[in-house]
């Protein structure tokens, strides 16, 4: 089998090579482990030199790790205004809070172009090289123009909108032509694909574009939730709960994850179901994301005021209803807390997949399990379709959902988890990679 070349903007922490944490390393940490794979990508740190300093190689026995800085001017034009402040809106079709300067997009061609150049010594001929997400839509063409004949794929983690929305961007047509120097393209859902197809044909180029949606490794998440389910951090949490009922949200700090959406849909539950003051708490864990970029830092100040504002209109001295922290936890903390949560609440206003959705479900005990909440408009809909699906707009009917999940009866939870668990043992990590790369090796160079 050829050597995998995986590219991606981040790269996975020394901490994350064992036990992955975000969606991009989950999806790919089981795939590198089984064949000679070389991870190249960003190092995650910036340092004035970093043009001048060299790639940073770990040689490990199947997976190797190629790492390289960015200058702090390429971390906040490639990274934070381009990345983060243009394609990161466009595709969660919040075209309102782009922030577009010419300046950033050259930026980003350029580090695309340096991704691509810092690359090509370590290529062999035979590798099969695959790119992920939007910081490095272009980087296939610049491999290309270096010379470079074998099969390249691409997977784009996050949603593509339609036409009358990509159009928007400037120079949107440039960004599509790059694209099209990827042998197969893999988006997350039929919707994203039918999207992207309909954007490359209205500005007449081709390209072949696949849905493909990414999974979990359900059995290790399991193990893992099965095994944090009474340790000493997990149990402390549950007893500061006091023996309520409590429901979950994890996410990064973002506005795509429709947080003050869920937090109006929990005030709006104590408003119209008053039976659940004091009876029940919501936990939401948002780890900080992206605090360069203006609008993750109005969005923080938007939810510290909600939270203020819903604890103090319906608390007690005796009861927190909603209990919120910007740090992250544990990955083996998650996973027990989700095994013990009455609910999992996962709205985004827009996901590409979302595996908190999936998490949650390996996680719970088939003799009980949690009721999943999840929005209509994640990338994981169309699959857990068991799932009580929500508008995340409509907070009355986020309220309904959570007094329909804390009601249901312990067969009807059990009939609506083993769909869905049934779902995500089908569709995992690995079939997944398995999927995409099968496909790249039909395509003829
Ligand atoms: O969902 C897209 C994504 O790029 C993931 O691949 C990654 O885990 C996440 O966003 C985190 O983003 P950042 O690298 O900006 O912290």
């Amino acid at each position: 089998m050829e050597r995998l070349i995986v590219v991606s903007n981040r790269t996975p922490a020394q901490g994350e090579r064992t036990q992955p944490a975000g969606g991009l390393t989950v999806g790919l940490h089981e795939v590198v482990q089984t064949r000679e794979s070389l991870w190249f990508g960003w190092s995650g740190n910036q340092a004035e030199d970093a043009d001048a300093k060299p790639v940073q190689v770990e040689s490990g026995e199947t997976v190797s790790y190629a790492t390289f800085d960015l200058t702090p001017e390429q971390y906040e034009r490639f990274y934070l205004n381009f990345s983060n402040g243009v394609l990161w809106p466009l595709c969660h079709y919040r075209t309102d809070l782009i922030r577009y300067w010419r300046a950033d997009a050259e930026a980003y061609y350029a580090v695309n172009e340096r991704f691509a150049d810092r690359l090509l010594p370590y290529l062999r001929s035979d590798d099969t090289i695959w790119i992920h997400d939007y910081h490095l839509l272009p980087m296939g063409k610049r491999l290309r123009s270096l010379g470079v004949k074998g099969r390249i794929g691409f997977f784009l983690h996050i949603p593509f909108p339609p036409w009358s929305v990509a159009r928007v961007l400037p120079g949107v047509d440039r960004l599509l032509e790059s694209m099209t120097a990827y042998d197969r393209i893999g988006v997350q859902t039929h919707e994203d694909a039918e999207n992207l197809r309909g954007c490359f044909a209205a500005c007449g180029l081709e390209a072949v574009v696949e849905a493909c949606p990414i999974g979990i490794e359900p059995e290790s998440f399991r193990q893992t939730a099965i095994s944090s389910a009474a340790s000493d951090e997990v149990r402390k949490t549950l007893r500061s709960f006091d023996g309520h009922r409590f429901i979950i949200g994890v996410d990064r700090l973002d506005y795509s994850k429709g947080i003050p959406e869920r937090l109006r849909g929990f005030a709006r539950l104590l408003e119209r179901y008053p039976q659940y003051c004091e009876q029940v708490t919501f936990l939401q864990v948002t780890p900080v994301s992206r605090a360069g970029v203006e609008s993750y830092r109005a969005l923080k100040q938007q939810i510290d005021e909600l939270v203020g504002s819903i604890n103090g209109a319906h608390g007690t001295a005796a009861w927190t209803p909603v209990r919120y922290t910007t740090h992250g936890l544990a990955r083996e903390d998650l996973a027990g807390l989700y095994r013990h949560a009455d609910i999992g609440l996962v709205t985004p206003r827009r996901d590409g997949m979302n595996l908190v959705a999936k998490e949650f479900i390996a996680a719970q005990d088939e003799n009980d399990p949690g009721v999943l909440i999840l929005s209509r408009l994640a990338g994981a809909a169309p699959d857990l379709v068991k799932a009580l699906q929500v508008n995340p707009l409509d907070a009355d009917g986020i309220a309904d959902a959570l007094h329909t999940g804390l009601s249901m009866d312990r067969k009807a939870r059990h009939e609506a988890w083993s769909v869905m668990y049934g779902e995500v043992t089908r569709n995992t990590a690995g079939s997944w990679a398995k999927q995409f790369l099968d496909s790249l090796e039909m395509a003829t160079t």
